[in-house]
């Protein structure tokens, strides 16, 4: 389904109840902003029209709108437009506050960053990252996992983005940095990002005080020369714009952080959620072991080429995905009037998209609050989304697969792990932007 430009005569969407004077549905959609918009699909159909603090948003829903929402062009539907939040965070003149052309050319650079020839480099990163957090382990104990993937994931993304040196001198001045930046991108920001409160003060100076400290290390390695290192800052120093010139320390900066905010939390609340399901799913579970037990059974290394395929693992996180889609709504600006068979998205109007919603509708997944990954997938390609599709699907998707079937992989066959609390007290959070497990997750271990 493609959008035309608007002609004559067109229908506006229509609206869903429950609108309140001046914050619209906003505090509806605070509380639980996925079952929210699930209420909006039922009550609307395909397209349903909510005020989020006085901004229009057309939530599409279905394969069809999907489809069009995802393949409509930036210049019609855009991202930056609807992105601003973001700007104070990775930066002026980053991504979504950058010229078009400009934008096009720092998403292609992080794209290189995330493609199959730096993967062998983050693969090997990863394992031995794995390695270091188990080592500790011993023979049993409990731990508190979404505390513990975000440890792990906020590692991995470092030593990966920045290399080693950074890594291992990682310290509470960065990780308070890091939580500053993050705080300033709560729902809130969506409405206006520069309001006077003290959490987007505080964002404003970790922005500037994460730049001294990234500005360090590449005028560190400027002065090395020829060096290689197999991160991605690597390949942010040397991509160039179309003149030849190279990406300033702010741009960089802007990547480096862009990069972490697209694959931190994302990370960290799949490989919970994972940990969580397989110790709640035994028989899957069991299915998943006797896979990793067969192929590494010759007591191969964990290297890429060992993790390319592990279809049952995959099945599962699959599964897990449906379920629990780390980002619930994307969101783009309508930039021009569009018809949408016979409806008007207006100039000026949200469009959103609910992953959540989408993976829970029943004609394309039965019984959908039931975990089964062996159940049949779609067929089409706009029901199962939650790396999103078209031109701006995930970049980071196959970095993402490859890190999680890594931590499986190591920790399966050792381990054998237990729910803490009753099965169903482990619910999802969905009162942040990025959908995750309610804290805390805990499960007991033992070697095998
Ligand atoms: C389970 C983990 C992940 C999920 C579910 C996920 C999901 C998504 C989704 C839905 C989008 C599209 C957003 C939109 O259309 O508005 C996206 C974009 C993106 N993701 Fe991921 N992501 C994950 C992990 C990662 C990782 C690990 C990285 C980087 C290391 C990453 C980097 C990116 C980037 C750079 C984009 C923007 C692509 C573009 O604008 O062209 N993601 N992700």
């Amino acid at each position: 389904m493609m959008m035309d430009t608007v002609m004559q005569g067109l229908k506006a969407p229509p609206k869903v109840s429950g609108e309140k004077p001046q914050v619209g549905h906003m505090e509806e959609f605070g509380v639980n902003f996925a079952r929210f918009l699930m209420r909006c699909n039922a009550e609307c159909g395909e397209l349903a029209e909510f005020n989020m603090g006085g901004q229009p948003t057309i939530l599409m829903s279905g394969p069809e709108a999907q489809e069009a929402f995802f393949k409509t062009l930036d210049t019609r539907l855009s991202r930056a437009a609807a992105y601003q939040a973001t700007v104070p965070v990775f930066g002026k003149g980053v991504i979504f506050d950058a010229p078009e052309d400009r934008m096009k050319t720092q998403l292609k650079i992080q794209v290189d960053a995330l493609r199959y020839q730096n993967m062998k480099s983050y693969a090997a990163i990863i394992a031995k990252e794995v390695e270091d957090w188990i080592a500790e382990w011993g023979e049993e104990g409990e731990l508190d996992f979404l505390d513990e993937f975000i440890q792990l994931t906020l590692h991995t993304a470092c030593h990966c983005l920045l290399g080693p040196d950074f890594r291992y001198k990682m310290t509470d001045e960065f990780k308070s940095l890091y939580h500053d930046l993050e705080k300033g991108l709560q729902a809130i920001a969506f409405v206006d990002p520069y309001m006077q409160q003290p959490v987007f003060e505080a964002r404003d100076k970790a922005r500037v005080r994460l730049q001294e400290l990234i500005s360090a290390i590449i005028a560190e390695r400027r002065a090395n020369g020829e060096r290689k290192y197999g991160d991605a800052l690597e390949t942010f120093m040397s991509g160039t714009y179309k003149d030849g010139s190279y990406l300033d320390d702010n741009e960089i900066t802007g990547l480096v952080i862009a990069t972490m905010f697209a694959g931190h939390h994302t990370s960290s609340g799949t490989a919970t959620w994972t940990l969580i399901e397989l110790a709640r799913q035994k028989e899957y579970a069991n299915e998943v072991l006797e896979e990793l037990q067969a192929l590494f059974s010759d007591g191969r290394e964990l290297s890429l080429e060992a993790l390319r395929e592990i279809p049952r693992l995959e099945r599962f996180i699959e599964e897990v995905l449906r379920i629990h889609p780390p980002l619930v709504l994307l969101m783009r600006r309508v930039l021009e009037d569009i018809d949408y068979k016979g409806s008007l998205l207006a100039k000026g109007k949200t469009v959103a998209v609910s992953t959540y919603g989408s993976h829970r509708n029943p004609a394309f997944f039965p019984d959908p609050e039931r975990f089964d990954p062996h159940r049949q997938k779609p067929d089409t390609l706009w029901a199962f989304i939650p790396f999103g599709g078209g031109p701006h699907k995930c970049a980071g998707n196959a970095f993402a697969l490859m890190q999680l079937k890594s931590i499986f992989a190591a920790l399966l066959p050792r381990y054998e792990f237990e729910l803490v609390d009753p099965p169903e007290s482990y619910q999802d959070d969905l009162s942040a932007m990025v959908l995750k497990p309610g804290s805390p997750s805990r499960l007991r271990y033992k070697k095998r």
